[in-house]
């Protein structure tokens, strides 16, 4: 009835903006993502306790954030088809900074989904716990696997054939590297959430965003398959900077970026011409993560500090959410 799982968080090469259905969480396109390592979430999920508790990073959850946890075990009990499974206590802790941008709601929904579904006595079975996961946060289903996962959209009205699936492993790449560069601590004015909702509703670009999006997934796919970082970073500050325009295009405006982001931006350029292999991608927050291997990581740290950057986090591809045998609680 207790189970623990570790997950990491995900990065999207070719970024999910914007719902179909904003009840089951059903994406308009395709995207696909690189689960990062060392950071992770970890989330211990106990049934049968005498009431719902649940506990994020320390302070206990309220209001939407609880809601979007006991929706989800609410689905793993129907899943698991018993009634009697009871209430649930759920503790989970991230190892990252909030301000790193980096959703720590994909690792955290995705470790809850997989301890859920373990704690009800269920097997795994990644389609299950992605689709799972995905009713907590969209990005959390490509957090499930490591190394590479591509969400498909799907285009059954119930969502049953919209999760993530790997296509890539974490060793199939090992030399590449993902660098976070802290240059905000704040919290984001507009969640990603109200963001792309805002960019579905008013922006006159989003029919042209998805048509764009869908069509770099596979792109995507054959630039990873043959390790080819100048392909793949190209298409990432692409796919990024369509993502930004959409969003730039919305009534109100939305725009995440600040003077320092393109600051940095304009910095990478530079040193691309020079020879740095160094691109970037931006979610929904005006920190970058650049996109670069083992031998260059050192220099895009430095690009990153050099313009102001107040931390920066170095990742590698990361692996699958796993069980875990010591709890939480
Ligand atoms: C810009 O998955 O956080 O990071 O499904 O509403 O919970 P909800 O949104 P979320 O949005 C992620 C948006 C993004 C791009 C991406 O990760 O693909």
């Amino acid at each position: 009835m207790k189970a623990t799982v570790l997950a990491h968080p995900n990065i999207a090469l070719v970024k999910y903006w914007g719902k179909r259905d904003d009840a089951l969480i059903l994406p308009h396109q395709s995207s696909l993502s690189l689960t990062l390592s060392p950071l992770s979430v970890t989330t211990t999920v106990e049934f049968g306790v005498p009431t719902d508790a649940v506990e994020l990073n320390g302070h206990v959850a309220k209001g939407s954030e609880r809601e979007r946890v006991l929706r989800l075990l609410e689905s793993v009990r129907a899943q698991a088809g018993d009634k009697s499974l009871g209430p649930a206590k759920v503790v989970s802790r991230g190892d990252f900074p909030m301000a790193a941008g980096l959703a720590s709601s994909a690792a955290g929904f995705a470790a809850l989904a997989v301890a859920g579904r373990a704690a009800a006595g269920l097997p795994r079975d990644t389609k299950a716990e992605s689709i799972l996961a995905r009713l907590g946060s969209g990005s959390a289903c490509r957090s499930v696997q490591g190394g590479f996962c591509e969400w498909q959209r799907g285009e059954r009205p119930d969502g049953d054939d919209s999760f993530a699936v790997q296509r890539f492993d974490a060793a199939h790449w090992p030399e590449l590297r993902m660098v976070v560069a802290i240059l905000d601590r704040g919290e984001k004015d507009v969640k990603s959430r109200d963001g792309m909702k805002q960019a579905v509703e008013t922006s006159p670009y989003y029919a042209a965003w998805v048509k764009d999006a869908e069509a770099e997934v596979p792109r995507a796919r054959e630039y990873i398959a043959r390790r080819d970082l100048q392909a793949l970073g190209e298409m990432c500050e692409r796919n990024a900077w369509r993502m930004h325009s959409t969003s730039l295009a919305a009534d109100p405006p939305l725009c995440y970026l600040n003077a320092a982001t393109v600051g940095l931006i304009h910095h990478l350029r530079e040193h691309r011409k020079k020879g740095v292999p160094v691109w970037f991608t931006l979610d929904a927050g005006p920190n970058p993560v650049l996109l670069t291997d083992a031998a260059n990581e050192v220099a895009a740290e430095a690009l990153a500090r050099a313009c102001g950057a107040l931390d920066v986090i170095r990742c590698v591809p990361g692996g699958d959410a796993t069980l875990k045998s010591e709890h939480l609680f």
